[in-house]
């Protein structure tokens, strides 16, 4: 994709590039070839499962190690940023996601409370942290856009989905509550990402995920929607081109969420696709 300079002059934190298949690592390399200047970030275990770190040095930027469910490291990571930055911040994307009930295999009627109370630290209330520490440490530019990335699964069922799928209903509910404030008080606006199933570390630790993405992929009229797709629509919400779009949950999913049945299931469905006579 040829860069436009949409985000030039403007400065943005990107959590959760893990390695190259990471839903944030594209948007990483895309916000810095659209002109923007980035810190990069993680949680301080992923330097040792992850490669952050070269992403970091590949585009020479900074990369600030915090964990999302620690007070003292949301703070550490606004203030260095806007230090580093050299000013106010103009985009943050949350790209970060985890279950500790899927990675431990617990099935939904057998939930641990305490994973679950891990589950939603992470992967939804990180965001109301991360929008709190920057709206006391007013460390946002007016017009700034916070995005998060969530699943479908927030408002319809996918068994194996699990605790997220509350998780992500969660995160979403965060987005219009903390929308409203932060677009009232300081025209920041908030939204988040319904992504399509994309072929990632986290969402591979979800069972039967093959099979998430080739239904997904067979039911949407444009297909499954890219990590380097979600990177481009994630730089067109960090632009000056979408700056009344707040509080909403915006599908990117190639029009799956509207589809109801598409032609290539109809075969597999017909009677005589099933071996059913008249
Ligand atoms: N992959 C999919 O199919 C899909 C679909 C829709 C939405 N999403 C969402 O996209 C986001 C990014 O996930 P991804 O698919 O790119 O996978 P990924 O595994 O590459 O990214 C998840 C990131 O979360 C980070 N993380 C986990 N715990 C953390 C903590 N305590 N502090 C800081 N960071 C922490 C991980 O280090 C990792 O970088 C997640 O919110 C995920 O739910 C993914």
């Amino acid at each position: 994709m040829n860069s436009n300079q949409l985000l030039k002059g403007k400065k943005g934190i990107i959590f959760g590039a893990l390695n190259d298949a990471s839903i944030a690592w594209q948007v990483a390399e895309l916000c810095a070839a659209e002109g923007a200047q980035i810190v990069l970030t993680n949680a301080p275990v992923s330097a040792k499962i992850g490669q952050t770190a070269e992403l970091a040095e590949k585009l020479n930027v900074p990369l600030i190690y915090a964990d999302v469910t620690k007070m003292e490291d949301m703070e550490n990571l606004v203030s260095e940023s806007t230090n580093l930055l050299g000013g106010k911040l103009d985009f943050v994307l949350h790209s970060v996601g985890m279950s500790l009930n899927v990675r431990k295999k617990r099935a939904y009627t057998d939930i641990n409370y305490d994973f679950m109370h891990t589950t939603f630290d992470i992967s939804a209330m990180s965001f109301h942290r991360l929008m709190q520490t920057l709206y006391k440490h007013d460390a946002m530019n007016e017009w700034g856009s916070i995005c998060a990335l969530t699943y479908i699964a927030a408002q319809r069922v996918f068994p194996d989905y699990n605790e997220m799928a509350d998780a992500k209903s969660l995160l979403e509910s965060y987005a219009r509550s903390f929308g409203y404030h932060y677009g009232k008080s300081k025209k920041v606006r908030v939204n988040t990402i319904s992504q399509s199933p994309t072929k990632t570390t986290a969402g591979s630790g979800v069972g039967g995920f093959d099979a998430f993405y080739n239904y997904a992929d067979k039911m949407s009229p444009l297909g499954n929607a890219s990590a380097a797709n979600c990177a481009a629509y994630c730089v067109s919400l960090f632009s000056d081109y979408t700056r009344m779009v707040t509080m909403q949950n915006l599908f990117h999913d190639g029009g799956f969420s509207f589809t109801g049945i598409s032609s290539d299931l109809m075969e597999q469905f017909s009677d005589s696709a099933l071996g059913k006579s008249e």
